[in-house]
């Protein structure tokens, strides 16, 4: 018998395995297809303070072991999420969900953040300051040490849950990202969000994406991912959720050993909507056959 069960800031999931934000939308469609409370949790879709409709189409293009999207945070906003569907929520999932939210301002995250701790069903926080596809924020927060720690601090002051950075692989040093996250007071980090990509069509001659650029996620990314995990789990203390082209229960026990407690499953969900339920039933064989009974067994192993 194996143990697949995780501490994630002092909450206990059944296993690491969430879904990503933008992935799993509020998770209701997806309880259609399966019971989604054999998830550890999942990560709602990044919520802002006012409705948005997002970017203009075209905003995904395939590309070759990946995608590329630029939706720009298309959600209703943070009332509409608190007011009916986190409540909605409570009839499909019965456990803690990772509130997912942006901002364009530090008071907008602030403010975002106070709204969505105080719902009982969310367990934790989580910051996106890496939205690579919109103006005027996410990113804009997430490339620089300094503005990462006044949204963390900011966002810290107005929640009793825990406050997990979202950080971007679009910097020069990503571990300085989570280090500056951790001194202004952040519960753990997760890593990595998209890369900034483009595709151009021949014919037409221009980017496919309206939007010129988007976020590039998939399978391709995986090893630049799991450099990164392995690299903040050497400069942070705190628990780190790791993601960025996992799909299968090889892809999560990888990410535990370069440091990871929990890991999200993000552009596989898209391909394949029952990717996490499968994951799930893989992980104890998996553990069993390399002899884990525990993952913390494990977690940081790959560091010497
Ligand atoms: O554009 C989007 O909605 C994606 C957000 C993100 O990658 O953080």
């Amino acid at each position: 018998m194996v143990n697949t069960k995780v501490n994630l800031c002092g909450l206990e999931l059944d296993n690491p395995v969430i879904p990503a934000s933008g992935t799993f939308g509020y998770g209701e469609e997806f309880s259609a297809l399966y019971d989604i409370n054999i998830l550890g949790s999942f990560s709602f879709k990044g919520t802002t303070k006012e409705p948005r409709f997002g970017n203009p189409t075209p905003r995904i293009a395939e590309c070759s072991a990946g995608m590329l999207n630029s939706v720009g945070l298309q959600n209703p906003g943070i009332d509409e999420v608190v007011q009916s569907i986190l409540p909605k929520m409570q009839t499909y999932f019965h456990k803690p969900v990772i509130a997912n939210i942006g901002g364009f301002s530090v008071e907008e995250y602030a403010e975002c953040a106070e709204k969505a701790a105080a719902a009982e069903n969310v367990g934790w926080i989580e910051v996106n300051i890496s939205c690579p596809n919109v103006h005027g924020g996410g990113l804009s927060f997430g490339t620089s040490p300094k503005a990462a720690a006044e949204v963390t601090k900011a966002v810290k002051s107005v929640c009793q849950k825990p406050v997990i950075m979202k950080l971007s692989p679009n910097v020069t040093d990503i571990a300085e990202m989570a280090s500056a996250c951790e001194q202004a007071g952040a519960d753990g980090i997760s890593l990595i969000n998209t890369l900034m990509g483009m595709r151009i069509d021949l014919k037409k001659r221009k980017p496919i994406l309206a939007n010129k650029t988007g976020g590039f996620s998939g399978p391709a990314v995986f090893p630049v991912a799991l450099r990164m995990v392995y690299e903040v789990y050497e400069a942070v203390k705190i628990p780190i959720i790791g993601m960025g082209g996992v799909q299968s229960a090889q892809d999560v026990m990888e990410m535990i050993l370069a440091g990871a407690t929990a890991v999200q499953v993000g552009a596989a969900n898209l391909r394949e909507p029952m990717i996490c339920k499968t994951i799930i039933e893989e992980l104890p064989r998996l553990m069993g056959s390399l002899g884990i009974s525990d993952l913390s067994e494990i977690r940081g192993a790959a560091h010497s």
